[in-house]
């Protein structure tokens, strides 16, 4: 007996190129991206080991990448700074003529319609690696102080802001630190700053190779007391969202993203907020090493990836595949 004929034949719409556009929910476009960079305060573009197509700029350099980036439709960047010199504080996060600052500013006077945002933190300024001061434990060991990481945190969202930064994007953990800094940017007469809050963000391996870029691997312990548990589930995910949102977040962000595509669903659908997706260094690595070794086709597999960032609800995605994406892209146009 040979099977019925099928009725229903979804093939019928992915016969030609054409059909599959006409409905095609998904979309994905370069003024989506925001390309991750990093400046550090001396001479000369310096190589990544582990992040392949990625410098370390000096502040020329860093033009120049903010540039290629414009060209390609990418208007939106983040900056990571990494000082010549770190202390207990992290004092540098907040210097008037911090790397940071300085940067912010030559970016805003080359490029004054880009979206520059100012990651908000002090783990690259601490000599100890952590995103706070460190305070004795009791038990022997160091824990992170939260309440005395606030004041500095906002400080240096202030100084951001002053040199010029459209959006500060806070990414130490801190509990509390999205209400101190909204406070403070108001005080100061930033009303009119956002805050993108990495309200989501997890203790993951996956930031191993930003930490050799940025320099800011912890010198004793890790960020586990922080940082999220990554089988903490999606309560906790919704608690910290929400709480950021009540102090004021006006942007929502997922941290990693690949790993956490689920979390990125639940998140959007849970708030109205914009949210945008840390697909993260070893994200970017993993794809990186893969492609390198023949494994697999690198423009296929990153925009397919993207594209799940996008289908997991993002609105934005930071990426450090933002100019070869764009790039593709423009290619296929
Ligand atoms: C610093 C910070 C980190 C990343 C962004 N901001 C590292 C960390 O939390 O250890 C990771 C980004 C990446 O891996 O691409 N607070
Ligand atoms: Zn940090």
């Amino acid at each position: 007996m040979s099977a019925p004929s099928p009725f229903q034949r979804p093939r019928r719409l992915r016969r030609t190129a054409a059909l599959r556009a006409l409905t095609r929910e998904i979309h994905l476009s370069a003024e989506q991206f925001i390309l991750p960079l990093f400046v550090h305060d001396g001479q000369g573009d310096q190589v990544i080991q582990t992040m392949p197509g990625v410098l370390r700029h000096d502040l020329a350099g860093l033009l120049n990448r903010a540039q290629e980036a414009w060209e390609l439709g990418i208007q939106s960047i983040v900056l990571f700074g990494i000082p010549a010199h770190k202390d207990a504080l992290g004092s540098g996060a907040h210097a008037e003529q911090g790397i940071i600052q300085r940067a912010i500013r030559e970016i805003k006077v080359r490029f004054p319609e880009m979206t520059v945002i100012a990651d908000t933190c002090l783990c690259e300024y601490t000599e100890h690696g952590h995103c706070g001061p460190l305070v004795p434990d009791g038990q022997g060991g160091w824990t992170v102080d939260n309440d005395a990481a606030l004041p500095l945190l906002a400080q240096t969202a202030v100084s951001q802001a002053r040199a010029g930064a459209d959006i500060v994007a806070p990414s130490a953990m801190m509990d509390g630190q999205v209400g101190a800094i909204r406070t403070a940017l108001d005080a100061a007469g930033f009303e009119h700053v956002p805050v993108m809050a990495y309200a989501v963000k997890y203790a993951s391996g996956y930031y191993g190779p930003f930490r050799e870029a940025a320099g800011s691997t912890p010198s004793v312990g890790n960020r586990a007391s922080y940082q999220m548990d990554p089988a903490g589930g999606y309560r906790e995910a919704l608690r910290e969202a929400r709480l950021d949102v009540k102090q004021g977040a006006d942007y929502l962000m997922v941290k990693p993203a690949l790993a956490y595509l689920d979390v990125l669903r639940v998140v959007r659908d849970a708030f109205d907020l914009p949210l945008v997706a840390y697909n993260v260094s070893g994200e970017y690595a993993m794809l990186k090493a893969a492609a390198a070794a023949g494994m697999l086709d690198e423009k296929r597999t990153v925009l397919e990836t993207l594209i799940a960032f996008r289908r997991a609800g993002a609105d934005a995605i930071m990426t450090y595949h933002a100019l070869d994406a764009a790039r593709w892209l423009r290619e296929d146009a």
